[in-house]
């Protein structure tokens, strides 16, 4: 029996859905913590390519249970939207094998309005939100008047959901319009769908079950630098991505938990706005933006592209604990002459090897060191001594930087592009 947490170190994307299909058939029950249709996770098998946006990762594994913990917003016309989708292609029926806890925040047309009015009023500080209504969702969560999922069930839904929009009236007055009521339609026929869903006290469901022995994989979004504490503030989400997350978001204990897997692209990514201190403005970024393919599964936005910052990732090991590293996408670095990796920073005139809390583009700048390239040989490897030495040294560099160990080498977006090393 154990609890297993997979999640992103670095500023999202950075394979989690493949790595939570890929390892599913090894639990009994999948379960999504935290955020909401900000994400987007990709699954390729079978000649078939799918985003997952609120739904968990192990949906397409046969016999696993999935769940939507408390810790996520839902939007419940998203997630029709999504079920309808899936059952449309693949024939399934998930009423059966997906719960949803009573606990988790309903995102409502107000939310998504919200988001996209104080994102304009922030100007030239905006975010870059996906607005998706994700912030508004969890202010008024600790607000302390969020709609919860169990209270679809409710004969006063109605009632509920207009003193939640009450509340913002004063500000949205003269917003709501046409679309918007349209929008709202919507939602209260989803409201209606979403009812044939085991809505239940998912914290009972998994703590019966780690009782009797089951396993259960914690998929997280987003990414720890992008955690609404530990993250480039305020450039973050407004949801706790770290493993520490998972606790609260599922209502599972710190002692339950077994492994961390902690998920890392080879290079890095980020979209939306905030600092980003190794980014790339020249060809070569370029070049990786055009090999991985860096375009937002949610939003479609081109996403920023850098080499791997060590400081970063090691904050990021010591933050959530990890004991297990993926190392995603290192196809993509194949082709290049020269591939660097940030080992510490010029900070504020300082030299530093830490993560500040505080960066802005101007106080820092990356110390670098490069390493030879490989070829695209590499990419069939089937095992690690499959690779070419370059490549070979550049994973134990950053196994020797960091102090963990890889045991995941991904060389492509399906199931059987994975190296598993023991
Ligand atoms: P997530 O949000 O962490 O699940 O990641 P996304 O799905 O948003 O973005 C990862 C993208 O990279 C998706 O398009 C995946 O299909 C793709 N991908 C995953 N692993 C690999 C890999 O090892 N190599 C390449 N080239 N693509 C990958
Ligand atoms: P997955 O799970 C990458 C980014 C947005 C924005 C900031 C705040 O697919 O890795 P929000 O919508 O939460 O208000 O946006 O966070 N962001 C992500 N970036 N991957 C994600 O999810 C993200 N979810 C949010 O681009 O900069
Ligand atoms: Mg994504």
């Amino acid at each position: 029996m154990s609890v297993d947490v997979l999640l992103g170190l670095q500023w999202g994307d950075e394979g989690k859905g493949k790595i939570v299909d890929y390892l599913a058939p090894k639990y009994d029950f999948i379960a999504r913590f935290q955020g909401g249709p900000n994400a987007g996770h990709t699954l390729e098998f079978d000649g078939i390519k799918h985003v997952l946006h609120q739904i968990p990762s192990g949906i397409f594994r046969d016999n696993k249970h999935n769940i939507i913990g408390n810790g996520v917003v839902l939007d419940p016309v998203i997630f029709i939207d999504e079920i309808i989708q899936i059952e449309k292609k693949f024939n399934i029926d998930l009423t059966k094998i997906l719960s949803i806890s009573t606990r988790a925040q309903l995102i409502s047309p107000v939310h998504r309005l919200l988001d996209k009015i104080l994102e304009k009023n922030k100007g030239d500080s905006k975010i870059g939100s996906t607005l998706k209504g994700i912030g508004p969702t969890y202010q008024d969560k600790i607000g302390r008047h969020g709609l919860r999922v169990g209270e679809v069930l409710s004969k006063n839904f109605n009632d509920k959901y207009a003193k939640q929009k009450s509340y913002h009236d004063n500000f949205l007055d003269g917003h709501y319009d046409q679309p918007f009521f349209d929008e709202e339609k919507k939602f209260f026929e989803s409201i209606k769908k979403i009812k044939k869903f085991k809505i239940v006290d998912t914290e009972y469901l998994m703590n019966k079950n780690i009782n009797r022995g089951k396993n259960i994989l914690a998929e997280g979004a987003q990414g720890t630098l992008l955690d609404i504490d530990f993250g480039s503030y305020p450039f973050v989400t407004s949801s706790n991505t770290t493993t520490a997350g998972a606790c609260i978001g599922l209502g599972i204990s710190p002692n339950k938990i077994l492994n961390v897997f902690g998920i890392f692209k080879a290079y890095c990514t980020r979209v939306g706005a905030g600092p980003f201190p190794t980014e790339l403005f020249d060809d070569v970024g370029k070049k990786i933006a055009s090999n991985g393919n860096e375009f937002g599964s949610t939003t479609g936005r081109a996403r920023r592209c850098g080499w791997l910052d060590i400081p970063a990732l090691k904050y990021s090991i010591m933050l959530n604990g990890v004991t297990e590293l993926y190392m995603m996408k290192a196809d993509v670095l194949s082709d290049f002459n020269e591939i660097k990796v940030c080992i510490g920073y010029n900070y504020n005139g300082e030299k530093i090897d830490y993560f500040p809390s505080s960066i802005e583009s101007e106080n820092i700048s990356p110390i670098y060191k490069t390493f030879q390239g490989w070829t695209s040989k590499s990419n069939k490897a089937k095992k690690f001594e499959d690779l070419e030495k370059n490549f070979q040294s550049y994973v134990r560099f950053i196994e020797d930087q960091v102090g963990v160990k890889i045991n995941l080498i991904s060389l492509g977006p399906v199931r059987e592009q994975t190296i598993y090393i023991n």
